[in-house]
Formats: C-alpha cells, structure tokens, sequence
C-alpha cells in the first residue's frame, strides 16, 4: 500500500504526546501544521534540528503555522531530552508537542518510517519527515530525508510562506524564490482574468514560443 503522501488526508490518530493525549485532527485544527519526526532523542543531529525548530516557533505562529514532533521513544525520554536540546540552542523553549511512538505504529501510519537505518536495540526509526499540513488536514507538501541529513529550517519557514502565498492567490513561486519577490500568476489563470485578480499588474516574459506563460506578479 503507497504510504500517506501529496493531497492525502491525515488521519484521525489517537496520539500521545508531551503535552497530554489528543486526537490529531484536534490539535490540527484549521491551521497549517508542520508534522516532523525524527530518528530517535538523544542523538546528535535531531538535537540541533528540534532547537532550530524551537527558535523558529514564534515565526511559525505569527504565520498561524502549528508544531509538532514525533519519536519512537517515550514521554519520560522526551521531557528529559527537551533539557538537553534546549541548553543546546540558545533562547529555545521547546513549546510544541512531541509525540511519543514507542510501538513504531503512528510512523507507519503518517510514512514517515527510515527503511534503513536502526536504533541501538535493532528497531526500525522514523525517518527525517515532514509533513505540512493543510487547514483542510490535507498534505500540502512534504521532505523525506535520510536519518544523516539535518532539514534546514529556513527552507521550512520559505516553503511555508509559498504555500500560504498560494492558498491564498492563483500563484506559484519560482526556483529559488523567497518572501517578498515577485510571484508567477498559475497557468490556470487567463490574461484576462488576471488582470482582474493582480489589479498591480503582471510582467509576461517574452520567450521564444510566445506563449506568454511566464507572468510575474508582486502579492502582498
Ligand atoms: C542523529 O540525530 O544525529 C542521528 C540519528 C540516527 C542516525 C544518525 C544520526
């Protein structure tokens, strides 16, 4: 069975996590989420990433963007390795939940399963996922790394401000596009409508087909 992935809906998990047990659509709410899991407390890398993504949590929520971390190790693992990774990262108080998966049952279910890699007692580990998830509890956009690759956090905080530039206009953002640039108008859009929709104008970029595809707007 293909796992969860683009366009899925999460589903309803009875979880466990450091702030209590909840259901996850409860704490997914109609907000944007970012659901991250992790190879295992207490390891090098995971400690730099949960620090950064603490740091960056105020960012996230002025955005009305949701945290939320997820290892196979237990809550009692979890509330003594947030010491650690808050000593870690200067002014980081860890204020997102962590899920606690110590059966491996919810990393199956949200795919976020390492196929390689294992802890010290042979288990299977989560992988570096990342889900980002819709107000619709939809997936909206995914990593997958290796269990030897750190996420950078400032490509989750870009790639969350593409996808609210694009739920909330008819664009797309281009290669290597950050906050504050100019947009493309989706190719869904007429010139027509578009004119209606970006009343500060558009800049169509003359290509040698002249098809007119490639049309620049500034939103807000
Ligand atoms: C780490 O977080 O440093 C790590 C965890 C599992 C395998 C490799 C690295």
């Amino acid at each position: 069975m293909p796992g969860l992935t683009l366009g899925d809906t999460v589903p309803n998990l009875e979880v466990e996590t450091t702030h209590g047990k909840m259901w996850l659509h409860n704490y997914l709410g109609n907000s944007f989420t970012i659901l991250f899991s992790h190879p295992g407390d207490f390891t090098p890398v995971c400690t730099t990433e949960l620090g950064k993504m603490a740091a960056y949590e105020r960012q996230f929520a002025e955005k009305g963007v949701k945290l939320m971390g997820l290892s196979c190790n237990d809550l009692q693992s979890h509330n003594e390795w947030i010491k650690d990774i808050e000593a870690y990262t200067p002014g980081s108080v860890v204020r997102y939940p962590i899920i606690a998966d110590p059966n491996r049952e919810i990393i199956k279910q949200l795919n976020m399963a390492e196929p390689e890699e294992k802890d010290p007692s042979g288990n299977q580990v989560p992988s570096r996922a990342l889900h980002i998830v819709g107000p619709d509890k939809k997936i909206k956009l995914s990593f997958l790394y290796p269990a030897s690759t750190g996420r950078n956090m400032d490509e989750v905080l870009r790639v969350v401000e593409s996808l609210k530039k694009a739920s909330e206009h008819k664009v797309a953002t281009p290669v290597d596009w950050k906050p504050g640039e100019p947009v493309v108008i989706s190719p869904s859009v007429s010139d027509q409508e578009a004119k209606k929709m970006f009343p500060q104008g558009f800049e169509t970029v003359d290509l040698p087909s002249k098809k007119g595809y490639l049309r620049f707007t500034q939103v807000d």
